[in-house]
């Protein structure tokens, strides 16, 4: 589908890119010729992934780094400068999330999601951002969302709720204002992708998991490399008009909201249109 070369002269850094869907999106980049580099907290993790990532025979590196630490941020991306002369592409999508009653919820545990999910986006975002600046340079930020981020929000997972609008404002306030320097800001906001991280926080028991693919129109999960996919063509030279932009990416997921889609839940859609031809004789 793509050229084998389509980011090469690319260094991307994802951010969580150490497992998950920042892993699969970092394998996609690398495969079509980027070099990579990936941060996180957890060592071994960035390790493991490091190995997987140098398959592909592109540059590689991982940085410990919490998004949460604003200095901390700034040397990483003046290490990444130094070691691979320049970075190009930034994709934020370190995040946190659990399920709460938010009338449970501690102040920190609020905090702890915002601070990971918006200000950890704002930390990378800015530096990086700068970096472009200062040096006439043009470059790429994609930011991970959620299809709760916009419209309806969430119960049961406020700050990620919170904390993605928040990202999704940057993105298209951003966009906005650094189009002049040529740097575009784009979001995917994906549905269920399966990950360990997302899905041992936000599917306690097999019975919540089966009711949750119920609301999903295409009737199952989405697969990592159609998101690594989608990623990969926002980053690339394929879209140079596109900024400002949020694709979903959900099966069809956040259109359950439709005023009658819950009729298709009630019985099979043989005997649904069983009842629509009688309603129609009847008219
Ligand atoms: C209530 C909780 C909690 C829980 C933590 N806290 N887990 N409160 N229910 N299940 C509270 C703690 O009590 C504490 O507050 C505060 O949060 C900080 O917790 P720590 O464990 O000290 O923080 P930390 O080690 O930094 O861990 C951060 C984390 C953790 C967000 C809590 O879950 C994490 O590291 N997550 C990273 C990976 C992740 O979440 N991936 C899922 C992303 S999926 P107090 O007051 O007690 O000090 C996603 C997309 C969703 O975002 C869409 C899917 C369909």
């Amino acid at each position: 589908m793509f050229k084998e070369d389509t980011l090469k002269g690319n260094t991307i850094l994802i951010t969580g890119g150490g497992s998950g869907l920042g892993l699969s999106m970092g394998k996609k980049f690398a495969e079509l010729g980027s070099d990579i580099a990936i941060c996180g907290r957890t060592e071994k993790k960035l390790q493991n992934a490091v190995e997987e990532l140098s398959e592909f025979g592109t540059e590689v590196q991982y940085y410990v780094t919490d998004v949460r630490d604003y200095e901390a941020v700034g040397k990483m991306f003046e290490e990444i400068i130094n070691e691979f002369k320049g970075i190009t592409g930034l994709v934020n999508n370190a995040a946190g999330n659990f399920l709460s009653a938010s009338e449970d919820l501690t102040p920190n545990g609020f905090k702890t999601v915002v601070d990971i999910v918006l200000h950890g986006s704002f930390n990378c975002t800015h530096h990086f951002g700068n970096y472009l600046i200062d040096n006439k340079k043009e470059g790429n930020i994609l930011n991970i969302v959620t299809t709760y981020a916009e419209d309806a929000g969430s119960a049961f997972v406020l700050p990620s709720a919170c904390g993605k609008a928040g990202v999704l404002a940057m993105t298209r306030s951003l966009a906005f204002e650094w189009a002049e320097y040529n740097i575009r800001v784009n979001a995917i906001a994906p549905g269920p992708f399966p990950t360990e991280g997302a899905w041992t926080r936000l599917f306690p028991t097999k019975k919540v998991e089966k009711k949750y693919l119920e609301k999903i129109p295409a009737g199952r999960y989405g697969n990592h490399e159609e998101l690594a996919n989608l990623a990969a063509f926002l980053m690339s030279d394929m879209a140079p008009y596109i900024t400002g932009e949020t694709v979903t990416i959900d099966g069809g997921e956040k259109l359950s909201g439709g005023q009658f889609n819950f009729v298709d839940s009630m019985m099979s859609r043989g005997k649904l249109k069983a009842i629509f031809k009688m309603m129609k004789k009847m008219s």
